[in-house]
């Protein structure tokens, strides 16, 4: 008879409170059973990003009733979980501390092993819940805390192939909405101006494309982006349309070198894969001239794209829970109770801190 385990999830690292429950039986086969997720976009916008001692204030004000009403929705008690998984780094100590404390505590009462997730690793196994996906593949995270392309070997084998070498890129969304007087969170509000707007208007630089180093740079395009305005100032709204729209064009042309030669990387590392696949997750894979520009790119290189539903993409405990399922499926020890949070806490182990990288306190 088929097993299944069933886990809770927590999250806590940025500006998201989640609780899920989550099931994984012996074949692999997934289960959501609850996904809670309580934004707190409306207590940080005022400031224009994310505060952390509000937002670590607002963890704990949320947590407990968060995950009583994944249990409840989930319709199974602690005494039903097998473990539980807690997102313990990257990203704002305070939270992250709301979030395995509680976790520990949980473990403490009912006896139950705690898994302390690398939140990134959430976000790298996703595409195994969604679309069942296979090892190798290659996952391109944008979110306001990361960019990075990571070769996904395995549970616990990642290799980071590029990363932002200043800004994140939902990091230079945001700034550049900022600069043109849109609301937080800058992304979609670019996005929504950039409809009504001419690409081809201003022509902003398309940094290190062409190099054959997989990294990305956002910073200069921001500078850019500054000039542009400041030259036609006072900017009306179809300027600002304008900027918008030659923005999303400058990054789309940038991620196509990029990730264009990321895939021929993999092509040539993994010559054997039949259907090799990249996924794509982060806040900024909610951007559809982004999807498009990598759906294009797959198509023409033999590729499947997979963009998990936005839900599972931007920050969620359901993805926290399915890491800890991976990882017990996979044999891992769970964590002692003295395991502590980490605000910086890369994925692949090996790869070098690059100038800049994670400036916003490596949040995810
Ligand atoms: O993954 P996420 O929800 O949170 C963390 O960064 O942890 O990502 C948020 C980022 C913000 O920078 C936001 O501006 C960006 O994702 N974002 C977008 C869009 N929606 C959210 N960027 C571009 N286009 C969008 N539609
Ligand atoms: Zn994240």
């Amino acid at each position: 008879m088929a097993s299944v385990l069933r886990i809770l999830g927590i999250e806590t690292s940025c500006d998201e409170t989640a609780a899920a429950i989550v099931e994984r039986r012996d074949d692999g086969t997934p289960r959501v059973c609850s996904d809670v997720v309580l934004s707190q976009l409306d207590e940080h916008s005022a400031y224009g990003g994310v505060v952390p001692e509000i937002a670590a204030r607002a963890h704990v004000e949320a947590l407990d009733t968060l995950i009583d009403e994944a249990l409840k929705r989930a319709n199974v008690s602690l005494s039903d979980v097998d473990a539980i998984a807690a997102t313990s780094g990257p990203g704002l100590i305070g939270g992250l501390l709301v979030g395995l404390m509680t976790g520990k505590a949980i473990s403490r009462a009912t006896g139950k092993p705690l898994y302390a997730i690398n939140h990134l690793e959430g976000h790298a196994l996703t595409a195994r819940l969604t679309d069942g996906l296979t090892f190798p593949y290659l996952m391109l995270l944008v979110s306001g805390g990361h960019t990075q392309l990571i070769l996904v070997r395995g549970v616990g084998e990642y290799e980071r192939w590029g990363t932002t070498i200043d800004d994140a890129l939902g990091e230079a969304f945001d700034k550049t909405a900022k600069l043109l007087g849109l609301p937080y969170p800058g992304g979609p509000a670019v996005e929504a101006a950039a409809k009504n707007g001419n690409p081809d208007r201003f022509d902003l630089p398309r940094p290190l494309v062409g190099e054959t180093r997989l990294d990305f740079s956002f910073s200069g395009l921001k500078t850019a982006v500054r000039q542009a305005a400041t030259a036609i100032a006072p900017v009306t709204e179809q300027d600002i349309a304008d900027i918008c729209a030659s923005f999303q064009k400058a990054i789309s042309r940038t991620l196509k070198d990029r990730i264009g030669r990321g895939l021929q990387r993999f092509k040539t590392e993994f010559p054997k894969t039949e259907k090799p696949s990249l996924v794509v997750a982060g806040g900024v894979a909610a951007n559809l001239e982004l999807r498009r520009t990598l759906q294009e790119l797959c198509d023409a290189s033999g590729f499947r794209f997979i963009a998990p539903p936005s839900r599972l993409c931007t920050d969620n405990a359901v993805m926290i829970a399915w890491a800890g399922l991976e990882r017990m499926a996979a044999g891992a020890a769970p964590d002692d109770l003295d395991v502590q949070p980490r605000s910086r806490w890369p994925l692949d182990q090996k790869a070098e801190t690059l100038l800049g990288h994670g400036k916003r306190g490596a949040k995810a």
